[in-house]
């Protein structure tokens, strides 16, 4: 991204004058550990080098102006009018985190916000996240509020819900903000207490494969698999009450599970609870360098979200499967919320250079979608950009 040229355009559209500063989020991809997080369980992403840059100013007045290279559409909201606006507005993600300073009694006056951001848009690999993170990472810089990073993501969570209506889990901002350069963060998402956990991949890389199959009704099957998670909390609740599934091993849950009457709902827990139990495995295999064991654990994560959590989809498993035929994949599975966006498959060095020409052709004639492919680079949380 050249800064110098964001700059450029953020003084075309709003003038110069004023001291602009320039600040970046990242967004995420998940290695393994797939709806466990609003289960209360272990989630395992790291940050990318692709995010989300924002040049904003204070300017003294009392409007919110809003700009994005992404988009042509521009927008003001009067300060004392912060208030979700209609039809999925991409401004409600920088607004629901402007209502979450003031409801601290931290109120943010005027400012003028350029956004800029390199990550495909509707792709899971958490574009929205980013642009809460860094506006709540931005204001507090700006005007010096002084909150904690981690709290900083949980207010960019709470703003997704408030203003966006999905009721995510903490991870995504939780990554965004505290990424650290090649690693994975192995978070508990009950606790908030997390390890920093070094990739080292040996002789592969992470390939990020985007589907192009758009998250159409990502947002309410989301919520309807968390009300599935919260009835069988209750139905599990009968025999010894829990907070979140992934109180349970999965040994326990197999045990009880019997006390959920509906098979889906059974099939969905055995999901989150089984995931966790991945988790806490493939952060082992990673620790002791066995790269082998934690591409296992990847194509079982798929399987788990493919045939018990049901948020894979014909895009996403032929992505996966089409992965897996090449020589040197030693795993492959779907990675964020699902219902499309992108896979993640670790694949050896030597197969990386064909991988996007082999998969890609599979794919598109099966599909008739043309995917993308990323080699994921792992980079550091958000931050302010030193301006040179
Ligand atoms: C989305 C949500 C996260 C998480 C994942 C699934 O990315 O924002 O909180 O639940 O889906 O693991």
């Amino acid at each position: 991204m050249e800064i110098s040229k964001l700059l450029k355009t953020f003084s075309e559209t709003y003038g110069s004058g004023g001291n602009a500063a320039v600040y970046f989020a990242p967004g995420r991809v998940n290695l393994i550990g797939e709806h466990t997080d609003y289960n209360g369980g272990l989630v395992l992403p790291c940050a990318l080098s692709l995010g989300t840059y924002l040049v904003c100013r204070k300017t003294g007045d009392r409007e919110f102006r809003f700009a994005t290279t992404n988009f042509s559409s521009r927008h003001t909201v009067a300060a004392d009018a912060v208030a979700p606006q209609p039809g999925n507005a991409w401004i409600n993600y920088p607004l629901g985190v402007i209502a979450q300073f003031a409801k601290k009694g931290l109120a943010v006056p005027g400012m003028d916000f350029l956004f800029s951001g390199n990550i495909p848009n509707g792709s899971g690999l958490s574009s929205s996240a980013s642009i809460e993170v860094l506006t709540a990472f931005a204001v507090n810089d700006m005007f010096g509020f002084g909150t904690e990073k981690v709290e900083l993501a949980l207010m960019s969570q709470r703003a997704e819900k408030e203003f966006a209506g999905v009721n995510c889990g903490i991870m995504d901002q939780f990554a965004s903000a505290m990424g650290a350069e090649n690693s994975a963060i192995a978070l508990n998402c009950s606790t908030l207490e997390y390890e920093l956990v070094p990739l080292e991949l040996g002789r592969h890389v992470l390939i990020i494969s985007n589907t192009k199959k758009q998250r159409g009704l990502a947002s309410s099957k989301y919520n309807e698999r968390r009300g599935e998670c919260e009835a069988a909390v209750r139905n599990l609740s009968a025999i010894k009450p829990i907070s979140h599934l992934c109180e349970l091993d999965l040994d326990t849950f197999l045990a009880r599970q019997d006390a959920i009457p509906d098979p889906v709902v059974r099939r969905r827990a055995k999901h989150a609870v089984s995931e966790n139990q991945r988790v806490k495995e493939a952060v082992r295999v990673l620790k002791s360098g066995d790269i082998a064991s934690f591409g296992k654990l990847m194509d079982a994560s798929h399987e788990s979200l493919r045939y018990d959590y049901e948020v894979t989809g014909p895009e996403l498993d032929a992505m996966v499967e089409e992965s897996r035929k090449i020589k040197g994949v030693l795993g492959s599975r779907m990675t964020g919320a699902g219902f499309g966006g992108c896979t993640v498959s670790l694949v050896h060095r030597d197969s990386a250079a064909g991988f996007a020409e082999q998969v890609g052709k599979a794919y598109s004639a099966r599909t008739g979608l043309k995917p993308e492919f990323y080699t994921a680079e792992i980079g550091g949380g958000a931050r302010k950009v030193p301006l040179t």
